[in-house]
């Protein structure tokens, strides 16, 4: 069987892992600050800030930009439901944005227009917009800050599958998670992600205020004010409700090794994207839309497939499924889960629909091999010569 994605560990990792169990801390010790300074030096950040998960990631910058009922949280119909359901968490309301058709990143004409659509009234608390850098390929983060300072509001980055991606435009060079275009950008270090902590996620900011506050709401809400030379030291105080969203020494030990290999792991995923684009561009592979132009800044967490005609992209998962390659769908767009629809009613965003009807992930992780590689352009091959 090859999976649509899967983790890399190499012996370092687990020999790291292995120090931490035979050390005195499993959880609040060393590694933690260690990974965060590594995460802060990586993305060229004020603030990094680890937590149990991509999710708490997302819930914690939301909350550390004061987030809260009365307040309108922006997020790209093409994403995984984290996004949007943190705002929620918060008690704020949801709007869904469309995204490009081809790309299934957020579009701006349409976030122009919804933006447009909120009505300023005394209730209304903030608006925060979540561009997510989908799939690995960088969001109009320049365009998107843009619009967000014109019309006041704030940027929060879902760079969960886009860690060390960027690209270039005619004005900028965007490198997604550096927070240029953002006030904090989320990780997430779930096993099919670029770095691996079993779970877990980060908030990055270069804003001190967002920083403190994710920090106290990540353990409780609770300070610890004084150092070990004060004559309280074991002093601490709750100033707010905040929840356990720690991540442990093992899984930030983890993390840190995880994040030494960031480099050869998108090395390797840009080649084999390279590959699939050079095996996928030829004849038979006529049932499938052309690709859009791609940036070589490109992470590669997911490589997608779109296919012409509605139903095909069924009829392949299944087809590849009985050869033994699982692929995946990312993503239903959030506003069609009928949690979303109870709650906002049946909206249409036809970006994401055609996106969604069209889209499959085919398998892309650095140690797929180019045997496996192959096994699966030929089967695809097959698949396109007996549509
Ligand atoms: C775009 C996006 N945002 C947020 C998350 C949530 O991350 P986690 O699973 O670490 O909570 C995911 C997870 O798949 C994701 O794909």
């Amino acid at each position: 069987m090859i999976p649509y994605s899967k983790q890399s560990i190499t012996d370092k990792d687990i020999d790291e892992v292995v120090r931490v169990l035979k050390s005195d801390f499993l959880t609040q010790g060393p590694c933690v600050p260690q990974f965060e300074k590594a995460l802060e030096d990586k993305f060229g950040v004020q603030h990094a800030v680890v937590c149990s998960s991509g999710t708490a990631a997302l819930h914690l910058a939301y909350a550390g930009l004061g987030v809260g009922p009365g307040s309108i949280g922006v997020v790209p119909a093409i994403t995984f439901s984290a996004t949007a359901n943190a705002f929620l968490y918060l008690g704020a309301e949801i709007r869904f944005c469309d995204v490009d058709q081809s790309t299934g990143l957020i579009c701006c004409d349409s976030l122009e227009h919804l933006l447009k659509s909120i009505k300023h009234h005394s209730d209304l608390k903030s608006v925060v917009v979540s561009p997510v850098s989908f799939a690995g390929a960088t969001a109009p983060l320049d365009q998107v800050y843009e619009i967000a300072q014109k019309y006041g509001i704030q940027v929060v980055e879902d760079a969960s599958h886009s860690p060390g991606s960027y690209c270039e435009t005619d004005r900028h060079l965007i490198k997604s998670a550096t927070c240029e275009f953002s006030e904090a950008a989320c990780l997430s270090f779930h096993p099919v992600k670029h770095i691996c902590c079993g779970e877990g996620g980060a908030v990055l900011t270069n804003r001190d205020d967002i920083a403190n506050s994710v920090r106290s709401l990540r353990s409780h809400g609770i300070e610890r004010p004084y150092d070990e030379n004060h004559e309280s030291p074991w002093f601490y105080q709750q100033n707010e409700l905040g929840w356990n969203y720690r991540l442990t020494d093992l899984q930030a030990a983890l993390g840190r090794s995880q994040l030494a290999g960031l480099d050869a792991q998108l090395s390797k995923r840009r080649r084999l994207a390279t590959r699939y684009d050079h095996a996928l561009s030829h004849p038979p592979f006529t049932l499938l839309l052309d690709r859009p132009l791609i940036s070589s800044g490109h992470a590669w967490h997911l490589y997608i497939i779109r296919f012409k005609e509605k139903g095909l992209r069924d009829r392949a998962h299944k087809f590849l499924k009985e050869k033994g390659i699982i692929t995946q769908v990312h993503y239903v767009p959030v506003h069609k889960h009928p949690y979303y629809e109870k709650r906002i009613g049946s909206i249409s965003l036809p970006g994401a629909e055609k996106f969604y009807e069209s889209c499959l992930s085919i398998p892309m992780f650095p140690a797929l091999t180019d045997q496996d590689q192959n096994q699966v352009v030929n089967e695809l091959r097959a698949f396109c010569e007996s549509g």
